[in-house]
């Protein structure tokens, strides 16, 4: 990417309405724009490190042997009648007619839509154990949106939702949803923690939620310091407990911290095939219902909690499973010197040609304003081409967290970048 032709819609100014960090820099560093109360666009820099997100989900899924579908945003009244949730639902649920005065609602998840795929689709306990899974956009009419695109209205979630005959197929689901999880938020970069989960509106009986920590969460989560006792504090079971006092299993203290919910999986059992009448055949030719479970991920949200948790004064920290551009070429006198234009340009192509993902900066700014950009849009590789620098036969390089510059040779650059992005 030429940062000259690319739409670098960075701000100079802090947004006056982004109380969160993560808002402010998601603002500034032009990764999404506001359309209107919790509707964002994605622009070009943001959208690179959404689908990262999505790329890496995806992977995951596909390797627990989960399959891709998508699923309409737009979803008929008559399932959300049959599954009880039309009047269950209040306000969040965005209703309206079609010009046939059929009513519809905008998906705020699809339980009721893959049931109703289920009860159609499936015939045979042979069929069973099935994971389906999208990425696709939900809408929620959320009461405050806010914090941008951490709570939207409309927003990127990854819902995966799984059938099986008995409790426990769905629980050997369930723990390899769980490992998967634990590997996507690995991956990623993130310091997270899963917890014990209240199943709140969507019923059922096991749940975990897994928390980006980072102090402007609006979950509180009570955890021990030393076992794997951690639960959400709005969790009926734990309301009673303090922090500083003994694990309930005996193992430490209890702390308490803040943390923003990027995951939640559920054991829901036969809450939506009882009222949808989802059945398959067994082996012996009896129709049970089908009992599920339902996965979701929030992978805007993802994006926020990200920058949340890795920023400085100067602008965002990306880790290389996020960055838009693993590496970002900055060049000082890119338009005044030709050895500096030709380096820049020969390395541009060299890296690209490597497989890295490069922006080039050759946009005619002063060194400050080139700087400042890489910094707030966060590239984890810096390198810093200039006739200084030249002279040595190197370019200077700097990782954007440890913002140690070094000097490397022009001839063991390939090397040393390959070291960096597999240690880093
Ligand atoms: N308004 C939103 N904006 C962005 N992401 C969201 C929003 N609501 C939910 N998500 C994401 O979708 C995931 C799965 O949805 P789920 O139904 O569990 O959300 P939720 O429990 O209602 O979220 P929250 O408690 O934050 O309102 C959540 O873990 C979260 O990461
Ligand atoms: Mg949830």
């Amino acid at each position: 990417m030429r940062c000259s032709h690319f739409l670098l819609a960075h701000l100079k100014e802090t947004p006056s309405d982004a109380e969160l960090i993560s808002h402010q820099l998601m603002l500034r560093a032009g990764l999404v724009r506001k359309l209107a109360s919790g509707l964002y666009t994605w622009l070009p820099l943001g959208l690179r490190v959404l689908r990262n997100v999505e790329a890496c989900v995806r992977e995951e899924m596909n390797r627990i042997g989960a399959q891709e579908i998508l699923m309409p945003t737009v979803q008929p009244a008559e399932l959300w009648k049959e599954s009880g949730r039309w009047d269950k639902f209040g306000p969040e649920l965005l209703r309206f007619q079609d010009r046939n005065k059929h009513e519809f609602c905008l998906g705020p998840t699809h339980e009721e839509v893959i049931t109703d795929l289920a009860r159609r689709e499936l015939r045979s306990h042979k069929q069973l154990p099935i994971i389906l899974y999208q990425i696709q956009t939900k809408f929620r009419d959320e009461i405050r949106p806010r914090f941008g695109v951490m709570r939207a209205r409309e927003f990127l979630m990854k819902d995966a939702y799984s059938f099986h005959l008995t409790k426990e197929c769905l629980s050997n689901t369930y723990q390899a949803m769980r490992g998967a999880y634990q590997t996507i938020f690995t991956r990623l970069g993130l310091q997270f923690r899963m917890v014990k989960a209240d199943s709140g509106t969507m019923g059922g009986n096991l749940s975990h939620e897994f928390h980006v920590l980072a102090n402007s969460g609006e979950d509180t989560l009570i955890y021990s310091t030393e076992s794997d006792f951690a639960s959400n504090i709005n969790c009926p079971e734990v309301r009673h407990l303090k922090e500083g006092e003994r694990s309930p299993d005996g193992e430490g203290i209890l702390s308490i911290a803040k943390g923003i919910e990027v995951g939640h999986i559920f054991q829901l059992g036969t809450k939506y095939s009882e009222s949808l009448k989802a059945t398959v055949l067994n082996e012996k030719g009896e129709a049970p219902v089908l009992t599920m479970g339902c996965y979701g991920i929030g992978i805007s949200r993802i994006v926020a909690a990200a920058v949340e948790q890795n920023h400085d004064p100067a602008g965002i920290i990306w880790g290389d499973a996020l960055a838009p551009f693993q590496v970002i070429i900055v060049p000082i006198g890119f338009h005044r010197s030709r050895e500096v234009q030709g380096i820049s340009e020969k390395l541009y192509a060299d890296l690209i040609q490597s497989g890295w993902t490069v922006a080039l900066d050759d946009r005619a700014e002063s060194p400050g304003v080139l700087l400042a950009t890489s910094d707030l849009i966060g590239i984890p590789h810096r390198l810093v081409v200039s006739e200084k620098t030249l002279a040595q036969n190197s370019v200077e390089y700097r990782h954007r967290k440890t913002k140690q510059p070094q000097l490397i040779l022009l001839s063991d650059l390939h090397r040393f970048l390959q070291a960096q992005l597999a240690t880093s």
